[in-house]
């Protein structure tokens, strides 16, 4: 049994104050969600404010991004051991806004993974093809790449400990999300992956998370597929009623 992970990404949204606000609203909806794990990702800045306001419920704080090292001489960077010591518990790593305007690659996922896994924290591990790709036919092959170059190189403990979160970037931000059908044949790809690296039983129990214009009103058909284990929300996760309702499926 996958249980299914509803989690939001904030990116470069919201105060302190508006995360304290967000959390007033959106606990009390989601106080019976016992079907999922609910994990929330503001920026890091907020991440104290989150952690406060989370505190006795079955909300999880996440952070967006994690440093590699576990300290050093790495100007605007955050650690592992700074983002367990705030007490968050999770990390997106290799999202693609990442990729596309900072620079990050493969080897720098697989990096910032190791580290956060080194640290304690849970990662979300964030793999999707560009428009371009799809319509060339060159999805599956894209995403091969990303996952040999990246979540491939984790031992068979580590890569037990991840989820993976799938997110066609034509679908980030856009309002066009995947049909639920391009997402199971993706999901079903990525797992067939892991399969040949880490075996069947790593295949079976890793999460795979869809993100991309996710809604509270595709929210229930896109889980309703048995190939996605949770969703990864920007946009409809700023709100507290439509992120409850997406929670709420
Ligand atoms: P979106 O973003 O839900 O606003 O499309 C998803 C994401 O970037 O994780």
């Amino acid at each position: 049994m996958r249980i299914p992970i509803m989690s939001g990404n904030w990116k470069m949204y919201k105060t302190p104050a508006e995360t304290t606000a967000f959390f007033a609203k959106f606990r009390p909806l989601v106080e019976k969600s016992s079907h999922c794990e609910i994990v929330i990702c503001p920026p890091f800045t907020n991440l104290d404010a989150a952690v406060a306001a989370v505190k006795g419920s079955n909300i999880r704080v996440g952070a967006q991004n994690i440093g590699w090292a576990k300290e050093g001489a790495f100007t605007g960077e955050i650690s592992g051991p700074m983002i367990l010591a705030v007490g968050a518990s999770h990390a997106i790593i290799g999202h693609s806004e990442r990729r596309q305007y900072f620079n990050e690659t493969d080897e720098t996922v697989l990096k910032r993974t190791q580290a956060a896994l080194e640290f304690g924290l849970t990662p979300i591990v964030c793999v999707g093809e560009l428009l371009a790709d799809r319509e060339s036919g060159h999805t599956e092959a894209v995403l091969a790449a990303q996952f040999q170059k990246g979540i491939a190189g984790l031992t068979e403990q580590q890569f037990a400990k991840i989820v993976i979160a799938y997110e066609p970037v034509w679908a980030i931000g856009t309002g066009k999300t995947a049909t639920p059908e391009i997402a199971a044949d993706t999901h079903r790809a990525i797992r067939a992956q892991v399969r040949g690296k880490f075996g069947k039983d790593a295949a079976d129990s890793v999460r795979i998370l869809y993100g991309g214009s996710v809604k509270p009103d595709n929210a229930r058909i896109l889980m309703a597929q048995p190939e996605i284990d949770g969703v990864l929300v920007g946009g409809a996760a700023l709100d507290p009623v439509s992120f409850a309702s997406i929670v709420n499926f």
